[in-house]
């Protein structure tokens, strides 16, 4: 098999590009291309909020048990609102050719979520987590039907808008019920932006139907490992990391690297660049999460 450094995305072998269409190919080529100049070594979201200045709103879609909102605001000093149905997914969400993710998942009443719950001293009340002394609200609902009504009594633009809804339906339904509230300058950051047929979809058909400029600005990691580092024990932090390494290994991209009976397997270890076969080798987390500014607002603006 010929070394085709751009028909994979670095940690994700399991879906070949050249199934899309051929301007989507060519957005996935160029992204590339541009993520791999703002590689970051930590969190895109906690690099973001580190420098994050101005006014604005600053939203959080997909919470989970909360905790990407409390660090968001910590680290930013904003007020953060966070969105979530906590009760999972609200349709199905399909990873790559392989994985599919059931609606209803990642709901704060698995037994795994109640055990981070748990263990980084979360207390929830009427089936919302608490804010711990963070400048946090959250809203409970789906954001199909609690989005546009918050915007609706909270004006401003937005100056961060933190997309972990997962699904290409609901991400594409936050960009379009935020479209008016887009400036020069917001920061968009998406947590799984290399799931080719989830966020960085979305965002390319939104794009392409409203002709905004942007640029790429860190391509980092995933901020829902951060869950474990919130766990107050040090002990049942090894272990919580231990956990996650090892499922990331077993089940999730890490499993690439060994399992010589897969075509991933070959995928990854033909196709990929000398750089995501280092960072995979050494790699704990998950390097999905990629932040961008809108620069001009096309017709956003109209
Ligand atoms: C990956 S988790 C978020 C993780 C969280 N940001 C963190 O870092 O810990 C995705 C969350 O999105 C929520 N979700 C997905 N689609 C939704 C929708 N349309 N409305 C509200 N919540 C949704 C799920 O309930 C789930 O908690």
């Amino acid at each position: 098999m010929p070394r085709q450094n751009d028909r994979y995305i670095p940690n994700l072998y399991s879906r070949d590009i050249s199934v899309y269409e051929p301007e989507y190919q060519q957005f996935i080529r160029q992204t590339l291309m541009d993520l791999r100049r703002c590689k970051i070594p930590g969190h895109t979201l906690l690099w973001e909020a580190s420098q994050l200045d101005g006014d604005g709103l600053v939203l959080d879609l997909g919470v989970w048990i909360g905790w990407s909102t409390r660090l968001l605001a910590e680290k930013s000093g904003f007020r953060v609102y966070g969105f979530d149905t906590f009760e999972g997914l609200v349709e199905d969400w399909q990873v790559d050719d392989e994985k599919l993710v059931k609606a209803g998942a990642l709901s704060i009443t698995e037994p795994f979520a109640k055990r981070l719950i748990e263990d980084t001293g979360v207390k929830v009340d009427n089936g919302i987590p608490g804010a711990l002394g963070r400048d946090v609200e959250f809203i409970k609902g789906s954001t199909y039907d609690t989005l546009a009504p918050f915007l609706d009594t909270h004006p401003g633009p937005i100056r961060l808008f933190h997309m972990d809804l997962d699904t290409y339906e609901s991400c594409l339904h936050a960009l379009e019920t935020c479209k008016e509230r887009f400036t020069v300058g917001s920061i968009l950051v998406f947590d799984e932006y290399l799931v080719t047929n989830g966020e960085m979809r979305a965002f390319y058909e939104f794009q392409q139907k409203y002709g905004f400029a942007f640029r790429y600005r860190a391509w980092g990691l995933e901020i829902m490992e951060m869950n474990t580092a919130m766990v107050t024990n040090r002990v049942k932090r090894f272990i919580h990391r231990l956990e996650w390494f090892q499922a990331q290994r077993l089940l999730g991209e890490g499993s690439y690297v060994w399992k010589l009976w897969d075509s991933r397997f070959w995928r990854f270890w033909l196709g990929a660049p000398w750089g995501d076969i280092r960072f995979m080798l050494g790699a704990t987390g998950q390097r999905k999460s990629v932040s961008l500014q809108i620069t001009d607002l096309g017709r956003l603006g109209v």
